[in-house]
């Protein structure tokens, strides 16, 4: 809802309660926009809803409200259509000062949320020594528009990084360290064992095959949780050999991140287990120490445990969640708590989030969100993989999308008899590319499974970065061409004529909105459909009214419009973690 519906809501209800009586004060009056401009801009359909309760027509019950409303600094005399829709049509005037105070304002008319407050976003947490994968790739990726939109509503996010540093697979690797590189765990120097996943294979056959292997692993487990000076070294090691190859993939997706791994919490991990138990709620199941949960039921229909001690004395991931759940609302002070991983994990998170409930760990002030995200699927509809059946791996998967789209740039400049520097079309490459992975992601629905296709994500046509950032460029264009410069067009200069102009303008008045939906809703696809709009939107304008050409004082008004939408465009873009561009 945008300002201008807030405003009208409220006189709505003013009027219903003058009408009907003081009780309809707060009573919803059913406000939507409407998709034909025949009903005007918003329709309220309250009357036909509180017909039986009133015990009038709808129509007279919308003509008792009509005769109380007083919208007239906003609206048009409203209208009762059909079987009593009340229907408002926006006075050009009233959008035309609406449009000209967005373009004055550097926050585009976006509202700082009322109250600002501490979110942490756990987002991307990959595993060490493991390959960060497709799936890690969405979290990323959501993650980071997710942040950057709720850090521009002004709230204080704080990015964690929940990597997977912890577990018994660290004997395992430690292990086969001491075999094969024994001299990496007494020196400073970084360690160059190659590719860690393929390490990490080498030690899980060496695992799997001895048995004095096993022992020998398990006896490290033991040592890196006493603390063992070596072991730790070589830990530390291992870890900082991931945290370069995710810092790679962190740059060129442009990602900020605070890592706060899983070991991170190990010293509250038995004051976790200890609270559980004073709270009444933990039981032993098979040796283990779990707490029942609520509601979940195995296929016998026997109630599921959250395991938080496994019957070795170990603790795993459920216990950690708890941990870190604890210390963001103790300690850090949040009041929403964000995870973004793919849905897989919604009945970890289910459980984890009951067990805090339960063991009153959440105040009433705050808020826990798991945000899942469906799987990513070849374009045969299968999980997704390299032809030869491996997973596909980030690095190659993003050069792959940037190669491409230099592919694609070159024909195009070919085609179009273009030269361009080896500069141009390495940043334009670059840019395209990786935008249109992010993108392509993003506007998916979240929650559903989404088919990877370089094919239709690098198209100039359809719902893609690529389209948007052309939308961009031909703004851009516009300036060149006209020698214009958009910051020296002056204030207030827009007015509305064309039907095209007021369709473009009142979906620019729509952005704020738009954002705040993303804030609250979390699904930044709904961003992407806005910008969507705008770009289309924008094109019909640019098709049916002519800017450079036209006489003043129409010009300046039409190139403050492309000012805007381009302003938005970029603002809108940046939001999801995408770059502009000034030429492609
Ligand atoms: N490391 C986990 C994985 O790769 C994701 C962690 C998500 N965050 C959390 N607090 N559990 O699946």
């Amino acid at each position: 809802m945008n300002a201008t519906q807030e405003q009208l809501k409220v006189k709505l209800q003013q009027a219903m309660a003058a009408a009907l009586g003081a009780e309809y004060a707060d009573a919803d009056p059913i406000l939507a926009t409407t998709n034909n401009p025949k009903f005007g801009d918003y329709q309220s359909n309250v009357s036909l809803s509180l017909a039986k309760k009133v015990g009038q027509q709808p129509r007279a019950i919308a003509s008792a409200i009509v005769d109380k409303l007083d919208v007239s600094d906003i609206c048009e005399s409203p209208e009762i259509a059909g079987p009593g829709f009340i229907n408002l049509r926006l006075k050009t005037a009233y959008l035309e000062a609406q449009i000209n105070a967005m373009e004055v304002d550097s926050r585009l008319g976006v509202q700082k949320a009322k109250y600002p407050q501490r979110e942490i976003v756990d987002f991307s947490s990959p595993n060490i020594a493991k390959e960060m994968h497709v799936g890690h790739l969405r979290s990323t990726i959501i993650g980071d528009s997710i942040a950057r939109i709720l850090e521009f509503k002004g709230h204080d996010v704080l990015r964690l990084n929940h990597v997977g540093d912890w577990g018994t697979q660290f004997g395992m690797l430690i292990t086969y360290l001491r075999e094969v590189y024994p001299q990496a765990l007494t020196t400073a120097n970084a360690l160059d064992i190659g590719d860690l996943v393929s390490f990490y294979k080498q030690a899980k056959k060496r695992f799997d095959d001895d048995e004095v292997f096993q022992e020998a692993a398990r006896q490290e487990v033991v040592r890196l949780q006493a603390g063992a000076e070596d072991t730790i070294h070589a830990w530390k090691l291992l870890c900082e050999q991931s945290r370069q190859e995710f810092q790679v993939i962190y740059d060129l997706l442009d990602i900020q991140l605070q890592e706060r791994g899983e070991s991170f919490y190990n010293p509250l991990l038995t004051a976790v287990v200890e609270d559980l138990e004073k709270a009444g709620l933990l039981e032993e199941s098979e040796g283990a120490k779990v707490v029942f949960l609520e509601g979940f039921t195995n296929k016998e229909g026997q109630p599921l445990p959250l395991i938080v001690q496994k019957s070795d004395g170990g603790y795993n991931y459920a216990t950690t969640d708890l941990a870190a759940l604890r210390h963001r609302i103790e300690k850090e002070e949040a009041k929403r708590l964000i995870y973004i991983t793919d849905s897989g994990q919604g009945g970890h998170f289910a459980g984890v989030f009951q067990v805090a409930q339960r063991a009153g760990w959440i105040p009433d002030d705050v808020e826990i969100v798991h945000v899942p995200f469906g799987l990513v699927l070849g374009e045969d509809g299968k999980k997704f993989k390299t032809r030869s059946g491996d997973t596909v791996r980030l690095r190659d998967l993003l050069d792959e999308a940037v190669f491409r789209a230099r592919k694609d740039l070159e024909a195009r400049l070919k085609e179009e008899g273009r030269t361009e520097t080896q500069e141009f079309i390495n940043h334009v490459a670059e840019v395209v590319g990786i935008s249109a992975v992010k993108y392509a992601d993003l506007s998916q629905n979240r929650t559903t499974d989404y088919k990877f296709s370089f094919d239709r994500m690098l198209s100039l046509k359809g719902n893609t970065a690529p389209y948007m950032l052309y939308a961009y460029v031909r703004t851009q264009g516009i300036a060149r061409s006209g020698n214009i410069d958009f910051t020296q067009l002056g204030s207030g200069k827009i007015f509305l004529k064309e039907e095209t102009e007021f369709t473009l303008a009142k979906h620019l008045l729509q952005l704020d909105a738009a954002i705040s939906e993303v804030e609250q809703e979390l699904l930044p696809n709904r961003l992407c459909d806005y910008l969507y709009q705008l770009s289309d939107k924008f094109n019909k304008f640019y098709e049916n009214c002519p800017v450079l050409k036209s006489q003043e004082p129409v010009r300046t008004s039409r190139l403050a419009l492309c000012d805007l939408t381009a302003r938005t465009l970029k603002l809108g873009l940046s939001l999801l973690g995408i770059r502009v561009l000034e030429r492609m």
